[in-house]
């Protein structure tokens, strides 16, 4: 049988990506994101003229009262479900108007709260189920608070500690919970930003998203580079760091 996959954040960058992969590699998918018009576009391009294996549902995850009924619905389109990857998210420019609440809590609202909608209604059916792999898209940004985008990068090592907590009380229940920790990536959210360290693109994210699902893992960066780098990085005192060129 067929595996499945809810992918939220569907419609471009990574999880549009990982979408594509999902299906290549024989899962059933179903498509979240709030533009129908892209959802239509990449359930078409995967499904082609066979029988369908891309189901979409246009929803905000900021309407967290009409999340479980999309859920509920598009588990019965895939016929049950597999896998759960949370890759949704915001990171507005960094503008005059840094210290903005407005704009931090509308970042929060969907990187932490849209996430622990989702993850919990996943984590509610793999645990009943004794089975599934969640996954929580955060980033390199939430392993440290540098200068600037600071509710971004306060709202992924939010998402990071949730996930961190998922796996410790879903641990002996058969249910992988996997932070992905993604480094620069060519996606629209930073087609904007000139210089991208070390930037992969969609697709080799995707591909390290799906090689940390099917190999079991915690936690991935991806590429895996920044794994010493954030190790290092990580380590430095604060008092150092904030003296330090990183913005
Ligand atoms: N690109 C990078 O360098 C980078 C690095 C580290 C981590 N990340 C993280 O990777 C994840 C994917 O980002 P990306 O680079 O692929 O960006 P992207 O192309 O902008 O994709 C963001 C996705 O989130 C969806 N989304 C945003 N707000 C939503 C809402 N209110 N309701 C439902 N869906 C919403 C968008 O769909 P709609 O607009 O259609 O709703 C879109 O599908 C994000 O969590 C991002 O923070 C990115």
């Amino acid at each position: 049988m067929l595996k499945r996959a809810i992918i939220v954040g569907a419609s471009s960058g990574m999880g549009e990506a990982l979408a594509r992969r999902l299906a290549r590699e024989g899962y059933k998918v179903g498509l979240v994101a709030r533009r129908q018009e892209e959802l239509d576009r990449i359930a078409g391009e995967i499904n082609g003229s066979g029988a369908p294996r891309a189901f979409t549902a246009a929803h905000d995850v900021t309407d967290t009262q009409g999340a479980r009924d999309c859920f509920d619905a598009l588990v019965q389109r895939l016929d049950g479900l597999d896998a759960l990857i949370y890759t949704a998210g915001v990171m507005p420019p960094v503008g005059a108007e840094e210290f903005d609440p407005a704009k931090d809590r509308s970042i929060v609202e969907v990187n932490v709260i849209g996430a622990m909608t989702w993850l919990d209604l996943g984590a509610e059916r793999f645990q009943i189920q004794g089975a599934g792999t969640l996954v929580g898209v955060g980033s390199v940004a939430g392993d440290r608070g540098r200068r600037g985008q600071p509710a971004y990068a306060a709202s992924k090592a939010a998402l990071h500690t949730f996930m961190e907590a998922l796996r410790n009380r879903l641990a002996t229940k058969g249910v992988q919970v996997l932070t992905i920790k993604p480094g620069p990536t060519h996606t629209p959210m930073t087609a904007d930003i000139e210089k991208m360290p070390m930037a992969i693109d969609a697709d080799q994210s995707a591909d390290g998203i799906f090689r940390a699902m099917a190999r079991g893992a915690d936690t991935a960066y991806v590429p895996i580079q920044w794994l010493p780098i954030m190790a290092v990085i990580k380590s430095i005192p604060s008092v150092v760091f904030r003296r330090m060129p990183l913005d």
